[in-house]
């Protein structure tokens, strides 16, 4: 559209009105950088699964996270109560560990599972520091196998994990086998995520596994789908 010079506005009025321009070219570059960045990381994502680096458990576990993300969503989503056993499939850091802790304690346990001894370090380190016992670190590949006993879980959880996995429909098979019949799997995904999948990828891969769907709460910028294992 052409604006004459003497027109109090800029064509960049009609992105920011009232913002000054110097300003607006700086926020226009900035969220240009910012889709750059998010279509890079997504399309390295897409054909490299690899798992979050323990070196980024800081950032991911920061307590900015748990404003965005909070783990009440996963204590509603699973109508946790003290006395439960709950499985966690890739705890990094604990972000979410203790607080799910704390909501099956006294006597309730988390058994947090992840591939990676530099993320069970910062979560012991975590339990430590917040006086929690209640949680087992375990190191394995959920891919694999998980070195628990079948039916020996009364819910199970994970955030923003199944997508980093190469074959996420294998963890959620070793998910199902560990939950006892009638046993919630809770998957809380958020969308800054650069591994970020759509409702209907994670319904689709619970299905796949075995699992039926319940439930689903929040938005698509951060959700919570609730899965019920049944025996066939
Ligand atoms: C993005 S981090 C999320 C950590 C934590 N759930 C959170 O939301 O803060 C994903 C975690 O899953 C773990 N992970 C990836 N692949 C895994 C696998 N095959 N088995 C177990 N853990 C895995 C990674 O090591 C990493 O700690």
């Amino acid at each position: 559209m052409f604006i004459p010079s003497d027109s109090p506005l800029s064509p960049a009025d009609f992105l920011f009105p009232g913002v000054h321009w110097v300003l607006e070219i700086l926020l226009v570059v900035f969220l240009a950088l910012f889709l750059w960045i998010c279509i890079c990381a997504r399309s390295v994502r897409y054909f490299w699964k690899f798992p979050a680096p323990a070196a980024a458990g800081r950032l991911i576990g920061g307590p900015q996270r748990k404003r965005i993300q909070p783990p009440s969503m996963i204590v509603d989503a699973l109508v946790l109560s003290p006395g439960m056993k709950i499985l966690e499939l890739g705890c990094g850091p604990g972000t979410f560990t203790l607080d799910i802790a704390r909501a099956v304690q006294p006597d309730g346990t988390v058994y947090a599972v992840d591939i990676q001894e530099g993320m069970l370090e910062q979560l012991r380190s975590r339990m430590k520091r917040e006086q929690v016992e209640n949680v087992i670190p375990i190191l394995a590949d959920a891919e694999v196998e998980i070195p628990l006993s079948d039916g020996s879980m009364d819910a199970a959880f994970a955030v923003t994990v199944l997508p980093e996995i190469p074959d996420p429909v294998k963890a959620l098979q070793q998910v199902k086998r560990l939950l006892k019949d009638g046993g919630c799997f809770a998957d809380a995904e958020l969308m800054i995520d650069p591994d970020y999948p759509l409702r209907r990828t994670v319904i689709k891969w619970a299905t796949k596994a075995g699992f039926t769907f319940r439930s689903k709460s929040g938005n698509a910028f951060r959700y919570v789908l609730v899965f019920q294992s049944e025996s066939q």
